[in-house]
């Protein structure tokens, strides 16, 4: 069944829908386990992320990693890693409306042909393009709201954000993402 996901990745990999078609290395689909019932949403391919054509390998994805892993979540066996928009934007601005629109209908496709059990929305980018909200993440982040197809779906902090957020006392970004990441592995132990 996942493998209907082929050919939209093949249509993608020369996408010229928008202008990132024109400055892209590599378009950046997917990585992880496609069977994995979480879907990790993310914003833009970075520089890496150009270079490899996989999403969340520079220092951010390595945050990730070490953040999945501290729950025993990988993106081998549990996470199927995608981004907004799948072509990095030059100096890694964030993506415009246009751009968002014209790259949706592949976050679309791996959302209804996946139909991920979980949705982590992994930055303001990813947030906006599901939910509407008066402020930053910070209020919303940590809670669960219904997805698409009847999924669970939590905004998290995106691991840059807790890049430039060193601290762990208790309230910080850091500290918060820890309660976020216990609670997601609890919903993934009961599903
Ligand atoms: N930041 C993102 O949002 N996505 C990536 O793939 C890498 C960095």
């Amino acid at each position: 069944m996942f493998e209907e996901l082929e050919p939209i990745r093949l249509e993608c990999a020369t996408c010229q829908k928008c202008v990132l078609g024109r400055t892209r290395t590599k378009s950046v689909f997917s990585d992880g386990a496609a069977q994995g019932k979480i879907m990790l949403i993310g914003e833009a391919p970075g520089e890496n992320e150009d270079l490899q054509g996989k999403p969340f390998v520079g220092r951010a994805g390595q945050l990730l990693d070490k953040i999945l892993a501290s729950v025993g979540l990988t993106r081998a066996e549990h996470i199927y890693i995608c981004n907004t928009i799948k072509c990095r934007p030059p100096d890694n601005r964030v993506p415009t409306w246009e751009e968002k629109q014209a790259c949706r209908p592949y976050l679309d496709a791996q959302i209804d042909i996946l139909k991920p059990r979980i949705i982590l929305l992994c930055g303001k980018t990813a947030v906006d393009s599901f939910m509407t909200t008066d402020g930053g993440i910070s209020k919303i982040r940590g809670q669960w709201f219904d997805g698409p197809h009847g999924a669970k779906m939590m905004p998290i902090f995106h691991p840059s954000y807790l890049l430039r957020n060193q601290s762990h006392a208790p309230g910080s970004p850091k500290w918060l993402m820890w309660q976020d990441i216990r609670e997601i592995r609890r919903a993934y132990d009961s599903l």
